[in-house]
């Protein structure tokens, strides 16, 4: 792994750039939440990240799965903006699609967490409006961190005590079946999550983009084609003006580019 930006002395040392020079924890001291989140960080003090990866051709996924399009390198980044979050906010089509299994904790990022006072692991956070979701699966019923499941007021009221039945944290954050991604956002950080994680999906993202809500992407460029008709990161109604983030910073292992951008 080596840096391509921002550009200096000790970035552009080649020690600094040799191969696996970037153990998990400079990876965490490098996409550290910002210190000031209160005073940086959007409305309720929550700094809302997001972790997608896309071929060069756009494509979010192929035959359903963003593991063809990913790579080692992205999974230790992947594994680390996990590592570092309070909650991961997911959509449900890629909880059902992906499989998603709860957070285990992990070793490399225990004091780090204990430190900056969180949990173990993160929480898994999905939205749904259908709540029709596996609430026998461990995600619900055995992890380490209660998930939650954000929906609207109108869900069903059974599927909500299902999930509640699992041990689920059921967080109403929309006024009728569907949620409002502003308003997720904050009643998470009012839980104190506020160092939020989301992987999309797609259809998810995009809601998150519309709202305003989103303070900064981890944009893993992924050096392959796919063609066909795959969804692109953010799926949905478009924005008015298309919103100007900044570049970050870049760093570069096997011809993957791992770009970091936050909102100007
Ligand atoms: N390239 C990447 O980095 C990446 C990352 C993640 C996922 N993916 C891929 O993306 C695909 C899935 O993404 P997707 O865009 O189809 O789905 P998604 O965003 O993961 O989930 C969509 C579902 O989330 C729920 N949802 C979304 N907005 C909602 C709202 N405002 N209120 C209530 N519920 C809401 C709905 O669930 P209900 O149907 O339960 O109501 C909806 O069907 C998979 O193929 C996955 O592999 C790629």
């Amino acid at each position: 792994m080596r840096s391509l930006f921002p550009v200096t002395e000790e970035t552009a040392a080649p020690e600094r750039g040799a191969p696996g020079a970037w153990e998990l924890d400079a990876l965490a001291d490098y996409y550290a939440y910002p210190e000031s989140a209160g005073a940086e960080a959007g409305a309720e003090g929550v700094w809302l990240r997001g972790n997608m990866v896309a071929t060069l051709d756009g494509a979010a996924q192929h035959e359903g799965r963003s593991q063809p399009i990913s790579c080692p390198a992205d999974m230790r980044i992947f594994g680390t903006l996990r590592g570092l979050a309070d909650a991961v906010v997911v959509g449900a089509e890629t909880v059902r699609q992906e499989g998603y299994r709860p957070p285990r904790a992990r070793e490399a990022f225990a004091a780090r967490r204990a430190a900056a006072g969180q949990g173990p692991a993160p929480a898994i956070a999905v939205v749904s409006a259908s709540l029709n979701l596996d609430f026998s699966l461990p995600l619900f019923t055995s992890p380490l961190v209660p998930t939650v499941v954000l929906t609207g007021a109108q869900a069903s009221a059974e599927r909500a005590r299902a999930a509640e039945k699992a041990g689920v944290d059921v967080v109403v954050a929309g006024d009728g079946r569907g949620v409002d991604p502003a308003r997720a956002v904050r009643a998470l950080g009012k839980r104190g999550l506020t160092r939020l994680l989301t992987e999309g999906g797609p259809r998810l993202l995009g809601q998150f983009v519309t709202a305003g809500v989103l303070d900064e992407l981890c944009l893993t460029v992924s050096p392959m084609l796919a063609a066909g008709d795959a969804q692109r990161i953010a799926h949905g109604p478009a924005m008015t003006v298309p919103d100007r983030f900044v570049l970050v910073s870049v760093l570069e292992e096997d011809g993957f580019l791992f770009t970091r951008y936050r909102r100007t």
